[in-house]
């Protein structure tokens, strides 16, 4: 039987920091304010030269280091983003470039914060089924492209930055069970609600949020996920050694721990170092807790995802 394994992980995040005492300068708003709401201390921000496509490739350079792969073994590629660097090509297609792995198959999806997630799973059933031996999966963002800088109820919660895993096919099992959901009847909760057409914005390019129906969304798909991928493999809370929800606010994080039955000193928390980071966040939170030897070989981690559409997810992965 083929499963497909974590071989390794990396994140970026540009080197630009902006704290929240820095945008309580030109906003009225506070680093206490937003910490007590969010947990959230600061968020990385993008150089104007820097695209999606560029903080994945530095992300995926991290993880292909890490799981001892060369670019060229990579057979499939695929970008979960909603800030990707054009309308088209891909922005899978334009890091494929530069990263120098020539001819693999490559790709974007479009699952807002549940990319990541929506990503693994397809990655996943693409080894599974014998097709493909080496992916590498992507979350990468550049949302303050897209946040209109003068509303405060939107600017603080996001930043910039990429998450990536390399995937491969292997005898051992890494990802036991994922689980995929959306539904299209909350798109109005949380949207970009613009596009262009004819040479012009129609609509609006930055992002609308209703944060309470948001809040109260998430808490509730994240706990019915992790039950149904739990009962997928088989398995009981008692046997998750770490949860990453999607990292928007850590009162989502604790409330949904809380709901599940999971102790909080197995939630990990990366949202306060990066703000919300959309479809690189959960990538991002599973590298940071690899780097700093929290998550060890053999854990079993639960991946959630959670976010526009609405769409959400769960991946159990053993690594
Ligand atoms: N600083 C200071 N005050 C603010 C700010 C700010 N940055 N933003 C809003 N306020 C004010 C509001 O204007 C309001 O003032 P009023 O009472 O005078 O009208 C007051 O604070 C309360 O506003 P609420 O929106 O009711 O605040 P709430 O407690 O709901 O917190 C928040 C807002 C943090 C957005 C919360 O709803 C939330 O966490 N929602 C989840 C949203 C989220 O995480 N989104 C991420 C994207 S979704 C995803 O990734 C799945």
């Amino acid at each position: 039987m083929i499963w497909s394994r974590i071989a390794g992980t990396g994140s970026y995040l540009p080197p630009k920091i902006v704290t929240n005492d820095d945008l309580a300068k030109r906003l009225d708003t506070s680093d206490e304010w937003i910490h007590a709401r969010t947990g959230i201390r600061q968020r990385h921000i993008a150089e104007p030269s820097q695209a999606s496509s560029d903080l994945g490739a530095e992300a995926s350079r991290a993880a292909l280091a890490a799981a001892g792969v060369s670019a060229e073994e990579i057979d499939l590629i695929i970008v979960a983003t909603a800030t990707p660097d054009y309308i088209f090509p891909s922005t899978a297609c334009i890091m494929q470039a530069k990263l120098g792995a020539k001819g693999c198959a490559a790709f974007d999806i479009q699952a807002v914060c549940s990319g990541f997630v929506y990503g693994l799973a397809i990655a996943d059933k693409l080894i599974r089924s014998g097709q493909h031996r080496c992916a590498l999966v992507v979350g990468s963002e550049v949302y303050s492209r897209i946040l209109d800088w003068n509303d405060r109820g939107t600017a603080v919660l996001f930043g910039d930055g990429a998450g990536a895993v390399v995937l491969k096919a292997d005898a051992k099992p890494g990802v036991l069970g994922s689980v995929l959901h959306a539904d299209g009847s909350h798109a109005g909760i949380l949207s970009v609600p613009g596009n262009v057409c004819g040479g012009k914005i129609v609509g609006s390019p930055f992002l609308h949020m209703d944060g309470q129906a948001v809040f109260k969304f998430a808490v509730k798909v994240l706990d019915e996920v992790a039950r149904e991928t739990l009962a997928l493999c088989g398995m009981t809370v008692a046997d998750v050694d770490w949860l990453i929800p999607h990292q928007a606010n850590v009162r989502i994080l604790e409330a949904t721990a809380k709901k599940i039955g999971l102790d909080r000193t197995k939630l990990v928390v990366t949202v306060d170092r990066h703000a919300n980071t959309s479809a690189a966040s959960v990538p991002l939170a599973l590298d940071l807790a690899i780097r700093d030897g929290r998550i060890r070989p053999g854990h079993k981690v639960m991946l959630q995802g959670v976010g526009g559409g609405f769409t959400w997810g769960a991946a159990l992965v053993e690594m």
